[in-house]
């Protein structure tokens, strides 16, 4: 079984084609990173496979189930679970709100003590009372991935869920990513950070121009003269 299966997927805004035919599959607990430079359709690939807006065409699988076209909603609740670029907590409610926020129907019974392991889990127990207003741009960031965790989502969809956090929040996020791989679920990974994706991602696709130009390692990424031309670059000599 195949926790993803993408095919020729395709979304335009006007003329731009935002993700112009991108196919791929990833396998249940695999860790994939998407890496590519500002603008090659990251985003929005992660936008159409959550169902926050439709493809022009193609189609996806989750867990072997045709999803295409379903809204959001029900792709949420057939286990994939995504973080968004820019958070967007509810900025009025306490941390602890915002998970317990984040889970929804049937779940009411299991979200106090899902909030508290997450808590614990991210190590914000000791700000799970004060208002989401009040975090620092790190801490929000771990309050995103916090709340995504809060579904129980088989496939997780982080976007550049470390950007901007400091290398210890950093080391709780890949910790807490490994865990949850540990325990069965499937990433897939916008970064920006490439020590990270090194150290844990075992495949990385790489987009430019909205299409996928290379697959594979890192070493083989790093090693592929296009990926160094179009986005990680040379050093300088
Ligand atoms: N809702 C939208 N309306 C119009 N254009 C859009 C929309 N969303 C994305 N785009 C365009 O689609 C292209 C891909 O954007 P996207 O946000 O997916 O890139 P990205 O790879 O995530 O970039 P970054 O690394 O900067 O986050 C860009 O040209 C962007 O301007
Ligand atoms: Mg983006």
């Amino acid at each position: 079984m195949s926790a993803l299966a993408v095919s020729d997927l395709k979304r335009s805004f006007g003329g731009i084609k935002a993700v112009a035919g991108v196919s791929f599959d990833v396998g249940v607990k695999e860790i994939v990173g998407i890496i590519g430079p500002n603008g090659s359709g990251k985003s929005t690939l992660f936008n159409l496979l959550s169902g926050t807006i439709p493809p022009s065409s193609g189609t996806i699988r989750l867990l072997d189930k045709d999803v295409t076209h379903q809204p959001a909603y029900r792709i949420a609740r057939q286990g994939l679970g995504r973080t968004f670029q820019i958070p967007t907590p509810f900025i009025n409610m306490t941390v602890r709100e915002n998970l317990l926020a984040a889970a929804v129907e049937g779940e009411w019974r299991s979200a106090r003590s899902r909030a508290e392991e997450v808590l614990a889990a991210l190590e914000i127990s000791h700000i799970a009372d004060d208002l989401a207003s009040t975090l620092s741009g790190g801490q929000q960031r771990l309050l995103e991935f916090g709340r995504v965790q809060m579904r129980d989502p088989q496939i997780i969809l982080l976007d550049e869920v470390t950007a901007g956090v400091n290398p210890r929040l950093r080391q709780i996020i890949l910790g807490r990513v490994r865990d949850l791989q540990e325990r069965g679920k499937t990433f897939l990974v916008i970064e920006h950070d490439m020590e990270l994706v090194r150290t844990i991602c075992e495949r990385i696709i790489v987009m430019d121009a909205g299409e996928i130009v290379f697959e594979g390692t890192f070493e083989e990424v790093a090693r592929n003269e296009r990926v160094v031309d179009a986005y990680l670059g040379r050093p300088e000599t």
